[in-house]
C-alpha cells in the first residue's frame, strides 16, 4: 500500500531538493524519481526500484549524468547493491551510461530486449550477463515481488518495451508518454495542458496509430497506478484513463507522413 500522494507530491514538489524523490514506498519496496534536473526541454528521468536488500536502475542515462545518478543511488543503498540495469531502448540518453556502471560494478546485469541488446554493444561494454525480456518476460525479486515485461513494438523502436511493477503498480513507459517542457512538473496537473507536451515527441517518434492503439490494447490486463516515462512528467492515476485514450486516438509518424490516400 503506497503512503504516498503523487498529486499531491507534484504539488509540493521543489526541482531544488537535494534528494533523491520516493514515489511508493511500503515496508519492503520503493520506487524513487533520481532526476535529472537539467535545464533542458528533453529532461531525462532516471528511477530506482528498491526491494528489500535489491536494487534495479530503470532507464540509468547518459554518461554525462553518470556521476550525479550514483550520487542519488548512494543517498539511498551503496552503489554496488544495483544488480541492474533496466533499459528499454539503446538510445544514448537511456542507455550510454551502462559503460560506466559496468566498469565500476562488472556484476551488473543489463535487463533488456534481444533486438536492443544487439545495439548495446555498441557502446563498448561486451562481457556483461543480460537478461531477454523476449525469453524471460517476468523478473521475480527474491522476495516474490515481480516485474513484468511488456513489449511496445516501434514506440518508437522495434524492440521497445515497457516495464509494469506489480507492487507499486507504476508502469515505466520509456519514450510512451513522453513529454517536451519548458515548464516542467514532477507530476501532470492539466492532462490538456500537457497533451501539447506530448505531441511534441509523440507526432515526430512514435510510428503510426496501429503501433499505439495495439500497445494500448496490450495493457488492458494491467492495473496502472501512475505512468512513469523516460522525458517529462509523471501521470498520476486519475490521468491514466485519459492517457490511454490519447495513445488510443494518436495520429503519428507514417499516419502523418503517408497520410491515407482514399482514392488510390
Ligand atoms: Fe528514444
Ligand atoms: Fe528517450
Amino acid at each position: 500500500m503506497n503512503t504516498i500522494d503523487l498529486v499531491e507530491l507534484g504539488r509540493m514538489f521543489n526541482n531544488t531538493w537535494e534528494k533523491p524523490t520516493p514515489l511508493f514506498q511500503d515496508d519492503q519496496h520503493a520506487v524513487y524519481w533520481l532526476g535529472v534536473p537539467e535545464p533542458s526541454a528533453f529532461r531525462c528521468n532516471t528511477y530506482l526500484i528498491v526491494d528489500g536488500q535489491e536494487a534495479l536502475l530503470v532507464d540509468p542515462g547518459g554518461r554525462g549524468s553518470f556521476e550525479f545518478v550514483r550520487m542519488r543511488v548512494g543517498q539511498i543503498i551503496p552503489p554496488h547493491k544495483v544488480s541492474g540495469l533496466i533499459v528499454c531502448h539503446q538510445d544514448p540518453d537511456v542507455a550510454a551510461s551502462m559503460v560506466d556502471w559496468l566498469t565500476l560494478y562488472p556484476e551488473i546485469r543489463i535487463i533488456t530486449s534481444i533486438r536492443t541488446n544487439i545495439l548495446l554493444r555498441h557502446y563498448g561494454s561486451r562481457d556483461y550477463s543480460y537478461i531477454s525480456i523476449n525469453e524471460n518476460p517476468v523478473y521475480t525479486f527474491e522476495s516474490g515481488k515481480r516485474l513484468k515485461f511488456l513489449e511496445a513494438p516501434f514506440l518508437h523502436f522495434p524492440g521497445a518495451f515497457a516495464t509494469w511493477d506489480e507492487t507499486s503498480k507504476f508502469l515505466f513507459s520509456g519514450d510512451v508518454w513522453a513529454a517536451i517542457d519548458t515548464e516542467w512538473r514532477l507530476v501532470v496537473e492539466d492532462f490538456c495542458n500537457h497533451i501539447a507536451k506530448m505531441n511534441l515527441f509523440h507526432l515526430d517518434y512514435m510510428a503510426s496509430n496501429i503501433a499505439t492503439r495495439g500497445f494500448v490494447k496490450s495493457l488492458v490486463p494491467y492495473d496502472i497506478n501512475a505512468i512513469l516515462p523516460q522525458h517529462g512528467s509523471v501521470i498520476p492515476k486519475k490521468f491514466v484513463h485519459k492517457a490511454m485514450e490519447y495513445l488510443e486516438n494518436l495520429v503519428c509518424g507514417l499516419d502523418l507522413i503517408y497520410p491515407r490516400d482514399d482514392n488510390g
